[in-house]
């Protein structure tokens, strides 16, 4: 990606105007085959959003402690979770989808990858009527949100993961903002479109347009409680995370497998990983560990 494209793409963002509506995406449940292979492709560990959940699972350590019960919500393939799990040895993991192959997927990326005690759950993560008050001590949700149809399913999202999580857990999660240009959109959607190919570009151009407001991810984040911060990418919310921290320092060994784990990105990755890291840095969110 070329850096200064980018940060033209995000400057012009400033300018002022009203934001394009939300375009909820096409297919709310990932379960079309060819769109499943897509976002599987992209997700593994050569694929372009291999350093997107390595930045994740890094930021999300301040969130996670030894022995935690962690639910992901929205898990899709498993690849964040894999990059979670491989961070955080100790900690049990259960991924929830509402989408039958991708829990199929999620199954092998898991086992695969040497995750295999992570749990996997059908459930839909607006009513996560099979999970228990407060079962959790962690909730993360990565690149899912956008997918609910209205702020209704978002307000009944954020309130069943206050539900599920103890009071005060931890909490990460990470989703793109609504963006005011649909130029920005197509720069974002398009950019990496000769590695990852056509279905997977139309399927980031649409979750960008399905992307709530930040105003709207703020009223219904709220339902987690106090102590949740958001971040954001600098100049315009490509990208926006609230996390709740519940270390008094940083997990110093999950930090250490993280530095083990980015020298096996690619040098291309690790390039990308750091621009995503350097947005956020600049909005003001600091990474833990050096991404060089
Ligand atoms: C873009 S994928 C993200 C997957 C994963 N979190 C990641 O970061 O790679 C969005 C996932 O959310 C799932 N999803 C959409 N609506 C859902 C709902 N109401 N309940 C549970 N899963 C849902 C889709 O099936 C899909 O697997």
């Amino acid at each position: 990606m070329s850096a200064a494209a980018m940060f033209a793409h995000l400057l012009l963002e400033r300018l002022p105007g009203r934001a394009p509506a939300r375009v909820p995406e096409p297919c709310a449940v990932m379960a079309d085959a060819a769109q499943v292979d897509a976002f599987c492709a992209v997700g593994g560990d050569r694929g372009v959003l291999a350093p997107i959940y390595h930045y994740h699972a890094v930021q999300a350590a301040a969130s996670i402690r030894p022995g935690d019960r962690v639910l992901d919500l929205g898990c899709g393939p498993g690849n964040q979770l894999l990059h979670l799990a491989r961070l955080h040895p100790g900690a049990r993991f259960v991924g929830v989808d509402a989408s039958r192959p991708m829990l199929r997927r999620a199954r092998r990326t898991l086992d695969s990858g040497g995750a295999g005690g992570v749990a996997l759950r059908r459930g839909d993560l607006t009513a996560l009527r099979a999970l228990p008050d407060a079962a959790f001590d962690c909730v993360t949700c990565t690149l899912s949100l956008h997918h609910l149809p209205d702020l209704d399913a978002l307000h009944r999202a954020a309130r069943e993961m206050s539900r599920v999580l103890r009071p005060g857990g931890g909490v990460y999660v990470a989703d793109f903002g609504r963006l005011r240009r649909a130029a920005t959109q197509r720069h974002f959607a398009h950019q990496r479109a000769a590695e990852q190919g056509p279905t997977f570009t139309a399927d980031y151009f649409n979750s960008l347009r399905a992307a709530f407001s930040v105003a709207e991810l703020d009223a219904a984040l709220a339902a987690l409680g106090p102590g949740v911060r958001r971040h954001q990418t600098a100049l315009a919310p490509f990208m926006v995370v609230y996390r709740r921290g519940v270390h008094g320092a940083d997990d110093a060994a999950a930090l250490a497998r993280a530095r083990a784990a980015l020298a096996r990105l690619t040098p291309s990755q690790r390039r990308d990983c750091r621009a995503l890291a350097a947005w956020f840095a600049a909005g003001g969110l600091p990474t833990p560990v050096s991404l060089r």
